[in-house]
């Protein structure tokens, strides 16, 4: 690809997985590995946008050239990307954002001795930052969510998806199945494209960065 069809627009990608504190040393994590949002940043940067790379914890190197804003929790992710989306046409949301947190985050690691032989953890939702974005969105700013579902069945998976971008008011889903050996910390990925009102707009499967141009070519 040589086109330069991204020129002047200025485009918000998350990448990653966030980790929610739950002492000095622990956390609550997943296993996003940030491939597929940094390919989606190196795409749309390759097609001449301005990228601001909102990164959680990432197991790839970032692209060069692309503002990065660095953070850890969902709560971070979530100021960082209201403020960066203020000026973005163009917001995709890859992370993998903790849906919950500890309810405290203790000074000092938990130790066994006093938790005994179960320990029960108290977790609090965190917003949903996606649907939040989208109840703010300027006219002409496009909104990209992701999914990531373990159902294997292929029309119960497209359903979910329908109700989740109901949900969330995105205009675009990206679906894609996840599980122990899938989708997260691969190379490739396989998904489908719906868009508000749920038709399926695309389907596409690959490396992550050919699935990255694909997901442009739609939202351009
Ligand atoms: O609800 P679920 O986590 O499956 O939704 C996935 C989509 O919503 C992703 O685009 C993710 O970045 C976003 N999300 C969010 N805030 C959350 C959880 C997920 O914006 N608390």
């Amino acid at each position: 690809r040589g086109g330069v069809d991204l020129a002047g627009k200025r485009v918000v990608v998350t990448a990653g997985g966030t980790r929610e504190p739950l002492d000095p040393v622990r956390f609550l994590g997943n296993r996003s590995s940030g491939r597929q949002g940094v390919a989606i940043a190196s795409a749309a940067q390759a097609r001449g946008a301005e990228v601001v790379l909102i990164a959680a914890h990432l197991e790839v190197e970032p692209p060069e050239g692309v503002e990065l804003v660095e953070v850890q929790t969902a709560l971070e992710l979530e100021e960082a990307v209201t403020e960066a989306s203020r000026a973005a046409d163009i917001v995709v949301m890859t992370a993998a954002v903790a849906d919950y947190r500890p309810a405290e985050t203790r000074d000092a690691k938990i130790k066994k001795s006093e938790a005994g032989q179960t320990l029960t953890l108290e977790l609090v939702a965190n917003p949903d930052i996606l649907a939040g974005l989208a109840s703010r969105k300027r006219d002409g700013q496009v909104l990209v969510g992701f999914a990531a579902e373990t159902e294997p069945d292929p029309s119960a998976l497209i359903e979910l998806g329908r109700n989740k971008l109901a949900a969330k008011g995105s205009d675009f889903l990206v679906l894609n199945q996840v599980g122990w050996s899938q989708g997260f910390a691969t190379e490739s990925n396989e998904v489908v494209v719906l868009r508000k009102g749920g038709d399926i707009v695309m389907e596409a499967s690959g490396s992550k960065l050919s699935v990255a141009d694909r997901i442009l070519d739609v939202i351009v």
